[in-house]
């Protein structure tokens, strides 16, 4: 594959990974990921965010910065707008091949850079507003940007073709192929791409979104003509919808409305539960709101997350397990609670055996969220009359809630 031509003096090189490996070691991602970088030529040649060696990806890389009549040992300057491995993971076999090049990070980068890698040498720190000339009248300034994803992140600029280099901020996942740029894709690809993206913010940015705001606000003073992250499409034909929807997202737990949509994360032992949450579902049936639904364990967490945190109303619906709650739903709670997934109006209900103690963990595990929570429902065994009329009559109000919210 060639490398993909961004402007004359900018182009793009990729990985697409598809092995069965979770990004982070955590999240399953069935359409792939792509790892970007870019390549800068003035008469020296920069070389932006590096790649982890996995499935193939040095390959890809040295076949594409080949059709540039370049390899890694050919690069002058290596920006590492971001230390996280999979964007740094090759640095040590970069140095041995390429001693003399001069590599540029925030200072805590920088620190990162010594730490991880035992490098001192050719490492350069930079702060907001440092410039990078490359020559031919070709330059590149930094701009920290503070846990977009990890503290000591930074974005790089080209003032002269207006290229926001943005790394992990607003990236997705899903691999690439040959369409790179959003122009490229039908309507349908970019469907996909959107759910990707939601699924990547919802896993790995949505603890920082206050600071995603703040980026936002900041890089609202430049002429950005193309946003060009280190994962997913180069948004070159609009680039301010991505910059609009990662704006979004960062409002879904920082005080604006998500959408008037309701995720049901469920789990049931017997089934007694699910007959409990089937009552709530025809109960938010009638008021017509979406609902997506998941049942834990079987699915994946990162797709839980995905749909909760884009929806204003959640239902979780689990029996008591020795005591407390029923263990996959307690980890999809631990995981809100990390990622910061505030401001949901919530309806907790669920079977009990021989005796509770599910809610009352619940209320533990939800207490620092700041959910509006309506009145539980938990019942003994196999659900009475009188307790599925409760439970349809709190779906209906759950949904009534959902439908008056936000904006
Ligand atoms: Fe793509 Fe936070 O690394």
């Amino acid at each position: 594959m060639k490398a993909s031509t961004l402007t004359n003096s900018v182009a793009a090189i990729h990985a697409d990974i598809k092995s069965a490996d979770r990004f982070e070691g955590i999240w399953p991602i069935p359409r792939g990921v792509s790892l970007n970088s870019y390549v800068v030529r003035g008469e020296k040649t920069a070389l932006i965010d590096l790649l982890k060696d996995w499935d193939g990806s040095v390959g890809q890389f040295e076949e594409q910065l080949s059709s540039l009549g370049l390899s890694f040992e050919t690069i002058d300057f290596l920006i590492l707008n971001h230390l996280e491995p999979d964007h740094t993971a090759f640095l040590t076999e970069l140095r041995k091949r390429n001693p003399s090049v001069r590599i540029f990070a925030t200072e805590k980068g920088a620190a990162m850079v010594r730490n991880f890698f035992k490098i001192t040498d050719n490492l350069q720190a930079v702060k907001t507003g440092d410039e990078l000339d490359l020559g031919g009248g070709k330059k590149l300034v930094f701009t920290e940007a503070p846990n977009l994803h990890w503290p000591e992140t930074m974005v790089t600029y080209d003032p002269g073709d207006k290229i926001l280099f943005s790394c992990d901020a607003f990236g997705s996942y899903g691999s690439l192929g040959g369409k790179v740029f959003d122009d490229q894709l039908t309507e349908a690809e970019h469907a996909v791409f959107e759910e990707e993206c939601i699924r990547y913010y919802a896993n790995i940015v949505a603890s920082f979104s206050m600071f995603v705001k703040k980026a936002v606000e900041s890089l609202s003073a430049l002429d950005i003509r193309i946003v060009a992250p280190s994962h997913g499409i180069i948004w070159r034909k609009n680039p301010q919808e991505i910059i609009r929807r990662y704006a979004k997202y960062a409002g879904y737990n920082t005080g604006s409305a998500p959408e008037k949509e309701i995720c049901v994360i469920w789990g049931s032992m017997y089934g007694y539960t699910k007959l409990g949450l089937d009552a709530v579902l025809e109960g938010i049936a009638a008021e017509g709101v979406p609902v997506r639904v998941h049942r834990v364990p079987d699915d994946d967490a990162s797709f839980v997350l995905a749909d909760a945190y884009a929806a204003a109303g959640i239902v979780l619906a689990m029996p008591t397990y020795e005591y407390k709650m029923f263990p996959p739903a307690a980890h999809i709670l631990d995981l809100f609670a990390r990622k910061h997934f505030t401001g949901k109006t919530a309806l907790r209900i669920g079977s009990w055996g021989w005796i509770g103690g599910a809610q009352k963990e619940y209320e533990e595990k939800t207490a620092g969220l700041k959910w509006n929570h309506l009145p539980a429902c938990e019942w003994q065994g196999i659900p009475s009359a009188e307790d599925l009329a409760t439970l349809r009559e709190r779906g209906r109000e759950l949904a009534a809630a959902v439908k008056g919210s936000g904006v």
